[in-house]
């Protein structure tokens, strides 16, 4: 039975780099039907549709999300990226974020969970007296023992399936309030998995170590923001955004899991056929791994790290990786 995806290309170089995900993921056997949906900053600019309840419903019924990117320069920011992209996360309850970084030349190869739905993103806050002198904002983090648990248990859970340490990444030491309910809650859930060895950084500390000795890590679990900003340094160390895939997921499988590369929109190059698909084929073979599919997630993955595909132009790298798999 075929798969049913909803795609959104979304803004900039995402409908390039989709492109080439879709081609890679056809290349490797497994069947899909697509669904394309017609969203992000172009389109709010054309009709001011953003995302619709009926949109959503819909895709309640699939079996995943394939996503490039969304948002432009024209919209003001935040409106497609609270109105589209998070309502996305929270709506079809996406609580694991998670984000693989791999450089075997230097023997990298761990897993950020980020917590997907709660902390700063959560949209606690205001304004008043805006545009005045006395004008006041306030934006705070919203973390329940709820959510951080089930963020905390999956990445337990997957450090299981793997070298078996995890590090929680906060800052505990100014966070009093939201760092110590991560800190309890983690070494709570700690006691469940006697045989996962546990390490605790701090989130400015945790910078310097992914510069100096990423290898250190196997699996983090960290907040929301900590994890937006911890993941595109990881995609840095670990030969750039362009190879940085991630998973959206509902681990209960109660609706559709979301892919996407950790990259934006990159306006600056969109349109001109440069823009790297690699991690948008990789947040594929998440897809498929995901789905059941792991054999051809396997083989997704072994054909972005061939040299061969090391070549110049978004077409002419999915074409390389695809033919790899024919
Ligand atoms: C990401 C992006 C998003 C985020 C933006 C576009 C809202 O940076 O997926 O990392 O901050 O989560
Ligand atoms: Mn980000």
């Amino acid at each position: 039975m075929a798969y049913r995806i909803g795609i959104v290309g979304g803004d900039g170089i995402g409908p390039e780099v989709i492109a080439e995900g879709l081609k890679v993921i056809k290349a490797s056997g497994v069947t899909f039907d697509t669904v394309e949906y017609d969203l992000g900053g172009d389109r709010y600019g054309r009709d001011g549709t953003v995302l619709p309840d009926e949109i959503l419903d819909e895709w309640r019924g699939l079996d995943a999300l394939y996503l490039g990117a969304v948002g432009t320069p024209e919209v003001p920011p935040g409106l497609i990226e609270r109105g589209l992209l998070l309502k996305m996360r929270f709506a079809l309850d996406l609580y694991i974020n998670l984000r693989p970084f791999v450089l075997a030349a230097e023997e990298i190869d761990f897993r950020v969970v980020r917590e997907n739905t709660e902390g700063s993103y959560a949209g606690e806050g205001g304004s008043l007296r805006r545009g005045t002198p006395h004008e006041i904002a306030t934006q705070g983090s919203v973390n329940t023992r709820y959510g951080v648990e089930r963020a905390v248990r999956f990445a337990f859970d997957l450090a299981m399936t793997r070298r078996r340490h995890l590090t929680l990444v906060h800052k505990t030491n100014v966070l009093t309030f939201s760092g110590d309910l991560w800190e309890r809650t983690f070494n709570e859930v700690a006691r469940d998995y006697p045989d996962v060895a546990t390490a605790y950084n701090h989130v400015d500390a945790a910078c310097i170590y992914f510069v100096q000795s990423p290898q250190q890590y196997d699996v983090i679990v960290t907040d929301n923001l900590f994890g937006d900003i911890l993941t595109d340094l990881g995609g840095a160390v670990s030969g750039g955004i362009g190879l940085a895939s991630s998973a959206n997921l509902n681990p209960e499988r109660t609706g559709p899991s979301m892919f996407e590369p950790v990259h934006g929109s990159a306006p600056d190059i969109a349109g001109q056929g440069i823009a790297n698909p690699k991690a948008a084929i990789l947040s594929g073979a998440m897809m498929l791994d995901f789905l059941g599919e792991s054999n051809a997630a396997a083989r997704v993955v072994a054909a972005c790290a061939d040299p061969s595909t090391d070549v110049e132009g978004t077409v002419a790298i999915g074409d390389t990786v695809a033919g790899l798999l024919t």
